[in-house]
């Protein structure tokens, strides 16, 4: 903790009151001052959380849905027109074009990158939040449906469950419930029971551990001054993602109109 000398000095009355204390006095004082001020910091932060009733509160002082996705929604001022996506569009111009700046996925993959994760965990990282750029609900299942034609299989369960997963702490892999989960969801949120009935199948399951080290690696990619970038990403890319040669939205795949949403996201209809 950071002690600030003058508030602790004027709490004891200024400096003449402290000249005249001996030393086993200062020492308590200052205990009991660390303790006062440790108290005071932990009801600030626990105040800092929303309620789920505040949350729920809030919905009608909008004039969107929080669920839509961040290209839906200006976070200030109105939209911006859209570069228009090449032809035969790649997964890197989606990156580039649709997805930018991307810093948190690109972040958690270059900590997974770091680490020395599986490869279909490094694209799980890279992709694994990409879709809240069209829907934020059920990010975890939207989003695997989104890259399921195009990527390995454990990459897409990865993908699927690391939304459930970020509500479970698992101190053995180093996760801990996120203070920014309290901010969204509200501090007294309990998950549904879908959500907790996935959490039950996937304590079970063989492939656990790949959701799990999304949510790892997603806890610690906030960093506002960490560069990244793609590059260190393409040889994976080009080994794990079956880029379509007709373009992502032109290739009839099962999620190929989410890909043509995201591309022209201001079609009326
Ligand atoms: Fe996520
Ligand atoms: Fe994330």
């Amino acid at each position: 903790m950071e002690i600030n000398r003058r508030a602790f000095i004027a709490s004891l009355g200024g400096t003449a009151a402290v000249s005249l204390m001996d030393s086993e006095a200062k020492a308590d004082a200052l205990e009991h001052w660390m303790e006062e001020q440790l108290d005071e910091q932990v009801a600030a932060n626990q105040a800092k959380f929303p309620t789920v009733a505040e949350i729920e509160a809030q919905i009608e002082t909008r004039n969107y849905r929080r669920g839509a996705g961040s290209l839906f929604v200006s976070g200030r001022g109105n939209v911006k027109k859209l570069t228009p996506m090449p032809k035969n569009p790649t997964l890197e111009n989606f990156f580039e074009l649709r997805f930018a700046p991307a810093n948190h996925v690109l972040q958690s993959a270059t900590r997974a990158l770091k680490t020395g994760m599986s490869e279909e965990v490094i694209l799980a990282c890279l992709l694994h939040d990409c879709v809240l750029n069209l829907i934020k609900p059920d990010h975890g299942w939207w989003g695997a449906q989104l890259f399921e034609p195009y990527i390995p299989e454990k990459s897409t369960f990865a993908i699927r469950y690391h939304q459930t997963l970020r509500f479970y702490p698992d101190a053995d892999a180093g996760y801990e419930y996120p203070d920014q989960y309290f901010r969204i969801f509200g501090e007294d949120y309990k998950p549904p029971q879908h959500i907790e009935a996935t959490y039950k199948m996937l304590r079970n399951h063989k492939w656990y551990m790949e959701p799990r080290l999304v949510t790892v690696n997603d806890l610690y990619a906030f960093d506002p001054n960490a560069k990244v970038s793609i590059d260190p990403f393409r040889d994976i890319i080009g080994r794990h993602f079956k880029q379509p040669k007709e373009g992502l939205g032109n290739d009839n795949s099962p999620s190929a109109h989410m890909w043509r949403t995201l591309a022209n996201p201001d079609q009326p209809l």
